[in-house]
């Protein structure tokens, strides 16, 4: 069996560098399989539940689709409304009665600390799906995969991380992973969506060269991959807040111009308006190649920590 069987996979910063590794080597073989023709049969007899109680397009539908081609079973709370969160059941308690159903449970929560709540209350392995403003590792770790296919190389890079830093948790997941390999990162976000002061104090305790700063054309001109992320509405207490900073950063024609060339264009998705279509075209523009990887690396994740890989 792995070092991660029967793990959770709650946060990058709790990955060891053996896990990693081990993670996207996994997420590879399999792609490798499938691209084959492969039919898996890994998780054959196994069941994932899928929690959402936040909306979700890619996540909710790679995990299960990751899961299928793996042979294994699904069942699924797409929506919150739907299930006995909505007659007042505490999150553990549902967590207690799904790990009766399931083998592996993913959740995705707008409270952060959720997943590690769901973690604390069941005995199968829990991923987290995103817990509100937290983490979301297995974007992350989707991101990382994605860079290396992109670029080549994942040690070494200049990444613009852009946008809403504050309360995007994919970026904060995907800074741990960058700054353990070494890349240079630049944080571009409008004032007041800066990325937590606690996140650059631990990256730079690992050694991490950041800079931070509103300037994104500048960042995009030493950068080999800029990271777009949408501001996140739904975190904002106050509309008019919002509509005053969304629409600050948008990668379109005109930037790309300006852009170091041959630079790669992510995005965890949904974009609402931070990348003109315009830029679709651009060979370097990854991120529905992006969305595509969640599917081998979700498969890893999923038959490492039921020990089926
Ligand atoms: N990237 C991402 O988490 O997308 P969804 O919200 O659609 O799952």
């Amino acid at each position: 069996m792995s070092v991660l069987h029967r793990k959770d996979i709650l946060r990058t910063d709790l990955l060891s560098d053996e896990e990693l590794e081990l993670i996207l080597s996994t997420a590879a073989r399999f792609e490798g399989e499938l691209q084959a023709g492969g039919r898996l049969h890994n998780m054959a007899g196994q069941i994932l539940a899928t929690l959402f109680f936040e909306p979700s397009t890619r996540t909710r539908l790679s995990f299960e689709t990751a899961m299928q081609r793996l042979g294994g079973g699904v069942i699924t709370v797409a929506d919150s409304k739907t299930s006995s969160a909505a007659k007042g059941e505490s999150l553990a308690d549902s967590a207690r009665t799904v790990a009766g159903y399931a083998d592996v449970i993913v959740i995705r929560h707008p409270r952060q600390g959720s997943a590690q709540e769901v973690a604390d209350a069941v005995d199968v392995p829990v991923i987290n799906a995103g817990d509100g403003a937290g983490q979301h590792p297995t974007q992350a770790l989707l991101d990382v995969y994605t860079i290396q296919k992109e670029t080549g190389a994942r040690e070494g890079l200049t990444v613009t991380l852009a946008g809403d830093l504050k309360y995007g948790r994919t970026v904060h997941s995907l800074s741990h992973l960058l700054a353990r390999f070494g890349c240079r990162l630049f944080f571009v976000a409008p004032a007041g969506l800066e990325m937590p002061a606690r996140i650059t104090a631990d990256l730079r305790k690992v050694g991490a060269e950041i800079g931070e700063t509103t300037d994104l054309v500048a960042a995009v001109g030493e950068s080999d991959v800029v990271y777009m992320t949408r501001i996140q509405r739904e975190r904002f207490e106050d509309p008019a807040e919002y509509e005053r900073l969304r629409g600050s950063y948008v990668i379109d024609s005109a930037l790309l111009q300006q852009a170091k060339p041959g630079i790669t264009i992510m995005h965890p998705l949904p974009r609402v308006g931070e990348i003109a279509l315009e830029v679709d075209a651009y060979e370097g523009a990854a991120y529905f190649r992006q969305v595509a990887n969640g599917v081998p690396i979700r498969m890893a994740l999923l038959a490492l920590v039921a020990g089926r890989e």
